[in-house]
């Protein structure tokens, strides 16, 4: 039998979440696990209340009967168990894959923890194999690509079926193919600095520990900088 594991990496994650906690729902088919089995655990009597990143999210926890609150009726959350398409040994991360990267980040960022939660394939050397998703706003969308494309990548606007694919928050995605991010901190910087960029899917200084499930059935635990 093969080891799922997403599924491995997600319930370990869980492990960490405690009765009394906020606790911040990621978004993803690694994240799926985590929801379902917060789900089980309150189901047992733990008692927590959550901030959902996506409408999917959020569906999720509601039919698990995981109490869900507004972003916007808590200070701040305890912890945040979320995915990445990619990360690297300083727990830099690129997400966006499944397009919740604004609402992931502002949850994250507001979370005492953050705990990623990801199979082997994610962990990388060097971030940029995954194409960037970078949240613009539909208006002069034309000339955001173009700025994007001029820091050194080819952008493209993302798809759904014959339509643009639209952010919980009615935006645009340009998925960004750089093959190679030399520096995240920097490249972070001239990204906030394009009027019409939102957000963008680089992640840096905001995980405090990575939990890797691996092929053969071990978990790998990486605990960053900034860990409490
Ligand atoms: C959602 O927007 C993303 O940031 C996800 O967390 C990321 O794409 C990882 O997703 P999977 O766990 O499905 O690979």
């Amino acid at each position: 039998m093969s080891v799922n594991v997403k599924q491995l990496a997600a319930e370990k994650a869980v492990e960490y979440v405690e009765d009394g906690m906020k606790v911040g729902l990621g978004t993803g088919s690694t994240a799926y696990w985590a929801i379902r089995k917060l789900g089980e655990r309150v189901q047992q009597g733990l008692k927590i209340t959550a901030v959902a990143t996506s409408r999917a999210s959020e569906e999720q926890a509601r039919e698990l009967g995981i109490p869900l609150v507004a972003f916007g009726d808590i200070d701040s959350l305890d912890l945040t168990i979320d995915g990445a398409d990619e990360l690297d040994s300083r727990l830099q991360l690129i997400k966006g894959g499944g397009g919740a990267l604004l609402r992931e980040k502002i949850v994250a960022v507001n979370s005492t923890r953050m705990i990623v939660v990801a199979d082997e394939s994610k962990a990388v050397e060097t971030l940029g194999k995954f194409p960037l998703p970078v949240e613009i706003i539909p208006f002069a969308w034309e000339w955001t690509l173009a700025q994007l494309n001029k820091l050194g990548c080819s952008a493209a606007l993302r798809r759904s079926g014959d339509d643009l694919y639209k952010t919980d928050n009615g935006n645009y995605i340009a998925d960004c193919r750089f093959d190679t991010i030399t520096s995240a901190p920097e490249l972070a910087l001239s990204l906030q600095s394009i009027p019409g960029v939102v957000e963008h899917g680089l992640f840096i200084g905001i995980a405090d520990m990575a939990i890797i499930g691996k092929n053969d059935g071990s978990i790998e635990i990486v605990e960053g900088e900034n860990h409490l």
